[in-house]
């Protein structure tokens, strides 16, 4: 018992000290040369390399499988759907809004003068020197909920899923050899950080940038990757759930708060051990971003619009947005100083408040294994890419326990109507006490 104690301390110290010697050393191993990292090995699981050729970030003209700014329609055919939490109180918002709220300032708290007083909008974050050490700043207290930072309006169409105001970005990348990677960005103003033990939240951060990639070969969508805390899942696209009636799209879920993406609904313990740190998905509205976003191509130097099959809804605006990705700093306002009132400070949690992430060119597009990088406790780089969807768990969870009574109901109907009315409800809890 008290080994067991032992190492359950011993890993949640770990837990606190190794990410930050990870996220220290980030900026070395972003600058490693990922072409050579890896290269021949697109999934880092025995099954595949034998069976699909090599994934090339910067493809030779030779090699390239699409033309320069070409949209194939099949991304958007197999565009993931989201399902937001039905409780979400930080929905998605758009990134041109978003910016009219801030000003910039360096890590040392150095103001850029002219992006104050609603000096900065969308297309004058080019302008910005290329410096991470920036910080996209609040003109006003984030902490009192403001509509910009809750996107409260921003509830998606019960027609067709689409967000009017808050565009997704799509980033297109051609890997080479007939393999075309598609990253769907969601862009969200705040990230509500999990609770632990009790205790927060802890990791709020204003601005947050939340990403899935779908990968093709020769236009068959054959991995669909979600990002989840600075890691994230890869699976199988046949093995994802698919929309009941647009079942070429995969589904995916946007967990309470971090907005991190998972496979199923249920509870999804992560970082730490046993169920202390957790995200909760469920059936909540259901996001189709594929309806409304910018597009671009990004081809390992550059960034453009999409120049065919664009959103015809953002022809031409997107030529005048496309610098914004150029900017290298931070999305959101720097961690609250320890001395600032609404700073909180734990052992276990860590601090309440920290700092806002980077864009999504700084999320390794060129990345060749599915995975944008690995956790530190997988010091092997492994990124299995699997077929079992991992069920959530707990009660809310449909795979797991309570759905899973109805698996054997032949009518799609009634098992449908069986896990609908049985979601979430004492029926789910008896058979979470009595199973579980
Ligand atoms: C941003 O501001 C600049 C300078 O005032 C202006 O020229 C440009 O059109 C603005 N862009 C947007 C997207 O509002």
């Amino acid at each position: 018992m008290r080994a067991i104690i032992i190492a359950a301390w011993l890993a949640t110290v770990l837990a606190q000290v190794v990410p930050k010697w990870y996220m220290d050393n980030e900026y070395i191993r972003d600058t490693l040369n990922r072409d050579e990292y890896n290269t021949n090995n697109a999934f880092k699981s025995p099954i595949d390399t034998k069976n699909f050729p090599p994934i090339i970030p910067r493809p030779t003209e030779e090699q390239r499988t699409l033309k320069s700014g070409e949209l194939p329609s099949y991304v958007i055919d197999y565009a993931p759907y989201v399902h937001l939490y039905l409780e979400e109180r930080y929905m998605p918002y758009d990134i041109r809004e978003f910016v009219t709220h801030f000003h910039v300032e360096n890590k040392n708290g150095k103001v850029f003068p002219w992006t104050q007083n609603g000096g900065l909008n969308i297309s004058l974050l080019a302008k910005l020197p290329k410096s991470r050490d920036l910080f996209l700043t609040s003109d006003e207290d984030f902490n009192t909920d403001p509509d910009w930072i809750t996107g409260v309006k921003n509830q998606p169409s019960l027609v067709d899923g689409k967000i009017e105001n808050a565009p997704a970005t799509l980033i297109v990348v051609d890997k080479g050899n007939g393999w075309v990677d598609a990253f769907w960005f969601y862009f969200y103003s705040f990230n509500l950080g999990p609770y632990v033990l009790g205790n927060g939240p802890y990791g709020n951060h204003v601005g947050d940038w939340e990403h899935s990639l779908v990968r093709y070969y020769k236009g068959e969508p054959i991995i669909v990757w979600m990002s989840a805390h600075g890691g994230g899942g890869a699976f199988f696209y046949d093995n994802l759930e698919k929309h009941e009636i647009e079942s070429t799209h995969p589904i995916i879920f946007s967990a309470r708060g971090t907005h991190a993406n998972y496979v199923s609904v249920g509870t999804h313990p992560h970082d730490l051990p046993y169920e202390i740190l957790c995200d909760f998905t469920d059936r909540g509205p259901l996001w189709n971003p594929s309806k409304n976003y910018l597009g671009y191509f990004y081809d390992g130097s550059f960034v453009q619009p999409i120049e065919e099959n664009q959103n015809p809804e953002h022809t031409g605006r997107e030529i005048e947005y496309g610098d914004w990705l150029t900017f290298t700093g931070h999305w959101g306002d720097k961690q609250l100083p320890s001395d600032d009132p609404r700073q909180v400070y734990s052992t276990i949690g860590g601090y309440k408040y920290i700092d806002g992430p980077r864009g999504p060119l700084a999320k390794n597009l060129l990345r060749i294994i599915p995975c944008e990088r690995a956790k530190w406790w997988n010091f092997w780089n492994g990124c299995n890419v699997r077929e079992n969807i991992k069920y959530g768990v707990g009660i809310e969870s449909e795979g797991y326990n309570c759905g899973n009574m109805f698996v054997h109901v032949k009518s799609q109907f009634i098992r449908k109507t069986l896990q609908m009315v049985t979601l979430g409800g004492w029926f789910c809890y008896v058979a979470d006490l009595v199973y579980g």
